[in-house]
């Protein structure tokens, strides 16, 4: 039994069904495209008509420019936060506790960059550079998620965070799918299926650490105890409390609040730790019958403003790790642009012959 696969499961086929549903909507709303506006329209109009149709914006369209500053934002500050995210299970690839442990999370690892480069490439169709981007997260002006501001300090933290880090990116991120930019919901859904296969192989190592040896069970025990309230605080401050929310709301960006979405991963979570044979360490974790979910402990919002500030466990070893493979990665990055610079000269001349 894996991380999203159980019976009676809320939603019906689970998160990766949702992906499907999404995708399905997503061609519907290709074959409908009505093409650019016409020349000489209402440009806000059209605007407003496609994102009530549930259409998709393209980078084609004209678009509000703080709507086009909100997904730069969004968009580049999920790309740091897969870049940066390599790190905390970079530091396990090469203790992991057998060859094919390290195969699978070698892949993993390799998947987020790749997440990471579909959505620096979405962010550029909003008229944005990679570079440009890079720049701000490496002179601190862009933040990437809080979470990878935490230690990895046991092997079973690599399976906490796929269970739990994962998990909670794939609660925020399926919504994400129906966004009413294309470039972004399309990358949202490669990037849903394959987070979907990271929750798996995360809670796969859980089950295995779980059903071990007593020591193998306290030590994923641990894990989940240091990984659950920062894993809760993935999903940003409380509602009374998140500035963007309302407008991104009303322009189909985000489709449910902040506190929707943590309780909708709790509620998935409760059975899956219980199926592990593990205890979320929430003594007032219950289910609510009038509410027809759990009752949780919120968690400490204000040790994720320290962490957002800069302030938590690893802030200053993430940012000097990347930026030193920044300046040693400079010569691969002159180099690519060379080839691309000679083979430009080449494509020319041809066309000229
Ligand atoms: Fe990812
Ligand atoms: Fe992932």
């Amino acid at each position: 039994m894996y991380g999203n696969d159980f019976p009676g499961e809320d939603p019906p086929g689970g998160l990766l069904g949702e992906v499907e549903a999404a995708e399905a909507a997503l061609r519907a709303a290709a074959a409908r495209d009505r093409g650019a506006a016409e020349p000489g329209g209402d440009l806000a109009a059209y605007f407003a008509e496609v994102v009530d149709a549930d259409q998709k914006i393209e980078p084609r369209d004209w678009m509000p420019e703080a709507y086009r500053r909100t997904l730069i934002r969004q968009i580049a500050q999920h790309a740091h936060s897969e870049i940066i995210g390599m790190q905390p299970e970079g530091n396990w690839i090469s203790r992991a506790p057998s060859l094919k442990r390290k195969a699978i999370l070698l892949a993993k690892v390799q998947d987020e960059a790749g997440h990471g480069l579909y959505l620096y490439a979405a962010a550029e169709t909003l008229g944005v550079s990679r570079d440009e981007l890079v720049d701000l997260l490496l002179s601190g002006r862009q933040k990437y998620s809080s979470i990878f501001n935490y230690p990895t300090l046991s092997w079973a933290d690599v399976g906490a965070i796929g269970w739990l880090v994962d998990g909670a990116a794939i609660v925020n991120q399926v919504p994400l799918c129906r966004c009413s930019y294309g470039p972004y919901a399309r990358a949202m859904i490669r990037v849903c299926k394959e987070e979907s296969f990271h929750q798996r192989q995360g809670y796969e190592i859980l089950h295995t650490l779980a059903h071990g040896t007593p020591a193998q069970k306290a030590m994923a025990q641990d894990s989940v105890d240091r990984w659950w309230y920062p894993s809760l605080a993935m999903f940003g401050p409380p509602d009374g409390d998140s500035t963007h929310s309302a407008q991104s709301m009303a322009w189909k960006i985000k489709r449910f609040s902040n506190d929707e979405l943590r309780q909708r991963f709790v509620d998935m979570c409760v059975g899956q730790a219980e199926a592990l044979g593990l205890r979320i360490p929430d003594p007032e974790l219950r289910w609510n019958d009038e509410r027809q979910a759990y009752d949780f402990t919120e968690p400490d919002y204000d040790e994720l403003m320290r962490v957002i500030k800069g302030n938590g466990p690893c802030n200053r070893q993430r940012m000097e790790h990347r930026r030193r493979a920044h300046s040693e990665g400079a010569w691969v990055r002159e180099a690519a642009a060379a080839y691309a610079a000679k083979r430009a000269v080449k494509e020319k001349e041809k066309v000229a012959a």
